[in-house]
């Protein structure tokens, strides 16, 4: 496994890499949900490179980009055993020297939900994807399900600018008591990681009222919120049953629909969504 940390020696590895490539980009302290997206980019291509990156400019003034949690180290392990040719871990000066001034403004689709909490996030998260594709130059880019509004920004973003990847999407990864995996879980503290289960259980809720016959998407989404309500170290950020391509707020539910969530459980934030 090569470890990579500058876009030139990336261009001269890209080179000599069989293709299809595939590429996993993340922001490192990798657990099960990463490594099932290197394992099906393991599966599916020639090459496999992922990228570490923690990209400063998704993160607000009062977010937690110096405490995100960082493993190099372990992270390395974990790519080398899943069979990971190269890994692309730059600074923040290699990619966004002095000078750098362009960013991607992502349109209706990152404005809703996490766009309206966190201003800012997705132009920062678009304008690391697009240079991520455009110095790596996969043919497919893996993504999770987890993050749904990143997913759709970005395949919007790859349709828009031409950006020529395959976006894949992959399941969420569950711990077996229903908690999505992330990389913020480990701020849980025992007492928070109990309470963290509401996401679960309302986005459960949501499921079942609607395979039950509810149509109306107010009365699902007062359901999940009065479960989140119900746990004292739970604070929402919002909840949400959207259509699934633009996000806008169902009031029928007619086909199918995303149940969204962003809670904070004391100081850490976590989201959540599953189609319903
Ligand atoms: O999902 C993430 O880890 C990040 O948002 C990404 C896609 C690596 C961009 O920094």
């Amino acid at each position: 496994m090569k470890i990579i940390k500058s876009v030139s020696e990336f261009r001269e590895a890209y080179k000599n890499a069989d293709k299809p490539l595939g590429l996993v980009p993340t922001m490192g302290f990798l657990h099960e949900g990463h490594m099932s997206l290197v394992r099906r980019a393991r599966d599916e291509n020639a090459t496999v490179a992922v990228s570490i990156f923690v990209n400063p400019t998704q993160f607000g003034p009062n977010e937690d980009l110096l405490d995100y949690p960082r493993d190099m180290e372990s992270d390395l392990a974990m790519l080398g055993n899943a069979g990971v040719d190269l890994v692309f871990a730059p600074s923040a000066n290699e990619i966004y020297p002095p000078g750098f001034d362009t960013q991607v403004d992502v349109g209706s689709i990152g404005s809703r939900l996490e766009g309206e909490h966190r201003p800012g996030h997705f132009k920062g998260v678009a304008t690391v994807v697009c240079k991520l594709l455009a110095i790596v130059r996969p043919d497919r880019c893996y993504f999770g399900q987890k993050d749904a509004q990143q997913c759709l920004v970005i395949q919007r973003l790859n349709a828009d600018l031409n950006l020529g990847a395959e976006i894949v999407v992959c399941p969420t990864i569950r711990e077996p008591d229903g908690l999505a995996l992330s990389s913020r879980n480990i701020n849980l503290n025992p007492d928070e990681r109990k309470a963290s289960l509401v996401l679960y259980q309302a986005l459960g809720k949501a499921k079942d009222m609607l395979e039950s016959g509810e149509k109306d998407a107010e009365e699902i989404r007062g359901a999940m919120r009065r479960i989140i309500e119900h746990e004292p170290l739970a604070e929402i950020d919002y909840v949400s049953v959207a259509d699934p391509f633009t996000l806008e707020e169902l009031n029928e539910i007619s086909g199918e629909a995303l149940a969204l969530m962003a809670v904070r459980i004391g100081k850490t934030r976590l989201i959540d969504n599953m189609m319903i």
